[in-house]
């Protein structure tokens, strides 16, 4: 599987926009040879969703359900049309791990194989949710269920890494109303589960775009979007990996597409995050609601940061409110009036760029402080603890300060307090699990000019160290 493709370093829309330009230039050569009768310059135009997204910088992809790869009338729309895939269920906690340490990658990894090899990329859902839980889960608490979540989060996202373009790391943990959390099992555990669960995929792959995903938070005026936003604005601020914010998008009569839908996806993204639009689906039949997906489409392609859009299914009849006819295409596999209107949305002008590769995990190592903040006096290095402890667990994040001299390298030693030990270490290699334990830096945070910093983690079970540790350069 690996040989078919590396990680997508070059973009979601590479791939497509190869196969778009190779159509386009054949279609260019039948232009020219019926010149005079083509006006307009339509040669650029895809003629599928997912070629004509990829001109934009964008996919566009759906849910897919594993059981249906063998219709071919579904494979065959999958595969003309989409370049991005969700498992509908396949990855969900209840398929992943239906016995507690026992993981069963089945029906997710035909998913997954059948997007790898068919060019697509693959959006992962979900790692930690209150709903489609096992039984197992459902009757945990505490610091077993808080220890079982992230032991989740750890093996779905590390056996699945290099493979995820963006991963929903946390769905639905906000409330309905009033802006606040959502109560279930997960957040009885602590406040801090979401955060925890994002450092954890984190760890387990950092490659993976690391996003929150839920729904009724399209309107901006609604305290559910606003509770959302400030939690981002809250991790992005104290550093906390978070990435990409995800917006379901179910629409009907009951949560309509809101005309501040852009506003919504401007402000999250003006947060320092990638936003995308993750469960698409419109209620509704004809020209209204075709024109409702022409709005969204627009939506996102006027917001830079909007990297792609994922319709919940591919005909009505996979949707999850068939009755609804929310889909693109009809039960018999045509092409309805939204599908036209989502692609002349795409073909039209109009679009923002947004970045060309996929970024990287936030840098590290941060600039010299300015001239106000004096560096660190000596020729070592400092290192300072902030603990996140949660009973029976913890995160430590550390920040390293060089001194005057600078670091070409930089080692932190400390001692565990006794019972805790270490599960998970990013940006630094870790020596020892428990009591005397020490973090090297690696290649990319080695080295620090004089008064650079750069951060760390690590994760374990027991109670953390916090305070200060000794740095060493060199
Ligand atoms: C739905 C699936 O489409 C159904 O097949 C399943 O029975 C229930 O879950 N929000 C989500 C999705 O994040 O995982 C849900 O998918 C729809 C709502």
């Amino acid at each position: 599987m690996d040989k078919v493709l590396a990680r997508d370093t070059e973009g979601p829309a590479a791939r497509p926009r190869r196969r778009a330009a190779l159509i386009s230039a054949v279609a260019g050569v039948a232009m020219v040879a019926a010149a005079v009768m083509v006006t307009s310059p339509s040669a650029s135009a895809g003629t599928t969703l997912g070629a004509s997204a990829a001109e934009k910088g964008r996919y566009f992809g759906t849910a897919v359900a594993a059981f249906k790869l063998s219709d071919s009338q579904y494979t065959g729309i999958l595969n003309r049309e989409f370049n991005s895939v969700t498992a509908e269920n396949e990855m969900k906690w209840d398929a992943t791990e239906p016995s507690q340490g026992q993981f069963n990658y089945s029906s997710a990894d035909r998913i997954v194989n059948h997007a790898r090899s068919n060019g697509m990329q693959v959006r992962g859902h979900a790692l930690a949710w209150h709903s489609q839980q096992p039984g197992w889960a459902q009757n945990l608490s505490g610091t077993a269920l808080r220890q079982a979540m992230l032991n989740h989060v750890t093996q779905v996202a590390t056996y699945y890494r290099g493979k995820i373009y963006a991963w929903d790391v946390v769905n639905e943990a906000y409330a309905d109303s009033g802006g606040g959390r959502r109560d279930s099992n997960l957040q009885r555990t602590g406040n801090d589960w979401i955060e925890a669960a994002f450092r954890a995929a984190r760890a387990a792959d950092p490659g993976a775009k690391l996003c929150y995903n839920d729904y009724n938070t399209d309107n901006w005026t609604w305290a559910k979007t606003q509770g959302v936003y400030n939690m981002v604005k809250d991790f992005k601020a104290r550093g906390v990996p978070i990435d990409c914010v995800g917006f379901q998008s179910h629409f009907n009569s009951g949560s309509p597409y809101p005309s501040n839908y852009r506003t919504t996806l401007q402000s999250f993204a003006d947060l320092g995050v990638d936003v995308q639009i993750t469960e698409l689906d419109i209620e509704g039949s004809g020209s209204t609601q075709a024109t409702t997906y022409g709005n969204v489409v627009r939506d996102c392609l006027a917001v830079a940061r909007c990297t792609g859009i994922t319709v919940w299914g591919i005909r009505d009849s996979d949707s999850w409110r068939a009755s609804g006819t929310p889909l693109l295409f009809d039960s018999s596999g045509n092409k309805k009036q939204a599908y036209t209107a989502t692609l002349d949305a795409l073909n039209a002008g109009g679009t923002t760029t947004p970045p060309t590769t996929t970024p990287p995990p936030p840098p590290t190592t941060t600039p010299p402080p300015s001239t106000t903040t004096p560096p660190p006096s000596g020729s070592g290095c400092t290192a300072t603890l902030t603990l996140n402890q949660w009973q029976g667990g913890f995160v430590t994040n550390v920040r390293v300060t060089a001194g005057a001299a600078g670091a070409n390298g930089w080692t932190v030693s400390l001692t565990l307090p006794s019972g805790a030990s270490v599960t998970n270490t990013w940006s630094a290699q870790a020596s020892g699990t428990s009591g005397a334990v020490s973090f090297r830096n690696v290649d990319y945070n080695r080295q620090l000019g004089a008064g650079a910093s750069t951060e760390f983690g690590f994760q374990g079970n027991g109670t953390g160290p916090s305070g200060t540790a000794t740095c060493t350069a060199g």
